[in-house]
């Protein structure tokens, strides 16, 4: 399933979005733009969905409170509302489920955060519509989400677990490579890509060595002189490793674990093993970080493949990425993938390509031509002054 449209008011940046996705999309904009807090929705989301230890509270609480999640642009109506379509594909009329979120604080010393609606509605059918009748004789029930409750989202269960199978990743090699010394604590949802290595251990060892192989395969390409990626766990610790074999002027080449691969390669394995695992939406942070621009160009090629194989094995895993690279975005050749954040006075708003723009791309223009001039903010010339 994907999210086809994501509707927001007053989320952070945004006074107001309406955007329909596809299977993958890649969010371009100035730096503060808003990419990070627009994927920040679906771990909003994803938090409130969590059958162990969620809830809407707590992903209130994991960002400041309301006051700072609520836009700074909002005018009078104080309310944050975010709604999502879930269905197969974007031509689905209705969706298959509309998932509808509005609250706000309650404004009377009591400080708290109270649901102004939840709606579900599946196919065109109403499933859930709070507040109920029961919700307004105690408004403390408005304090919980029936998506985060597991007696009350049965009905929609499915949603629940699509929203809560969401990965986001801004993988750090850093963390990774210096795991002992941190002594493997690994931040919630594992946003930064620590346990990486574990994930890789938990895989039964068929898929394991498929997925390895794929990479494998990619990173030949990228990387020179690679040649093997397997994995290992420590004969002493039993800590699990990856090795890879590097061709090198001893006839056998020679083996590095991940403690010395290049932090561009642990970023490349790092998001390619994302790609192959799990079936919920996959949210990444600037994967071009560390990467040869050449390499670069090939991402969504990467995103591509591995989504295309993944299809024919039944399951699929919708990407959106935020991106600054002009390759990266050169390279994507789907209009419709692109999502253009502009900045202006009454927040930022979010955009398609227009007619016009992919008139240009049609005749020869690629992606980044026609729509990165379109990002970059109005005075950059300035900031020459500064050097
Ligand atoms: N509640 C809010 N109301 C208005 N603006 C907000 C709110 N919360 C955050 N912002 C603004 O959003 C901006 C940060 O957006 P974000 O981190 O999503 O940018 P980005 O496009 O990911 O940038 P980068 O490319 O640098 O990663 C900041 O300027 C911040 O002030
Ligand atoms: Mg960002």
């Amino acid at each position: 399933m994907l999210i086809t449209r994501l509707q927001l008011k007053n989320w952070r940046n945004f006074r107001k979005v309406d955007v329909t996705l596809g299977p993958r999309g890649y969010l371009i904009g100035a730096n503060a733009s808003g990419k990070s807090n627009l994927l920040d929705v679906f771990r909003f989301l994803r938090t409130i969905a969590q059958s162990e230890g969620g809830g809407l509270q707590k992903a209130l609480k994991e960002r400041g409170g309301l006051s700072k999640l609520r836009s700074l642009h909002a005018r009078r109506d104080p309310e944050v509302r975010i709604e999502v379509d879930v269905s197969e594909s974007r031509e689905d009329s209705p969706p298959r489920w509309k998932y509808v979120l509005a609250f706000k604080a309650e404004g009377k010393g009591l400080q708290r955060v109270l649901i102004q609606e939840e709606t579900v509605i599946k196919e065109g059918e109403i499933r859930v519509h709070r507040p109920s009748p029961e919700d307004l004789a105690d408004p403390a029930r408005l304090t919980q989400t029936y998506l985060e409750q597991i007696n009350n989202n049965a009905d929609f269960r499915e949603l629940a677990d699509h929203f809560s199978s969401t990965t986001y990743l801004h993988l750090v090699p850093q963390l990774l490579k210096h795991s002992d010394e941190i002594s493997g604590r690994i931040v919630e949802n594992d946003p930064f890509g620590q346990g990486l290595l574990q994930r890789v251990a938990r895989t039964p060892e068929k898929t394991r060595d498929a997925r390895l192989r794929r990479i494998q395969q990619a990173l030949e390409v990228a990387v020179p002189q690679f040649s093997e990626l397997h994995f290992e766990k420590d004969a002493v610790s039993g800590m699990p490793h990856l090795k890879a074999n590097f061709k090198h002027w001893r006839v056998h080449g020679s083996w590095q674990r991940e403690d010395q691969f290049s932090d561009g390669t642990l970023r490349l394995i790092g998001f390619l093993w994302a790609l192959q695992e799990g079936d919920g939406l996959l949210l990444l942070e600037e994967p071009e970080l560390s990467l040869n621009d050449a390499i670069t160009a090939h991402i969504p090629l990467m995103i591509d493949r591995v989504l295309r194989q993944r299809k024919r094995g039944g399951s699929s895993r919708q990407v959106l990425s935020s991106t600054h690279s002009d390759n990266l975005v050169g390279a994507v050749t789907d209009p419709d993938s692109i999502l253009l954040l502009e900045p202006g006075e009454d927040g930022t708003n979010v955009r398609a390509a227009t007619p016009h723009e992919r008139l240009e791309m049609e005749h020869g223009l690629n992606a980044a031509e026609v729509l990165l001039p379109k990002t970059r903010p109005q005075s950059i010339e300035q900031m020459g002054l500064f050097s």
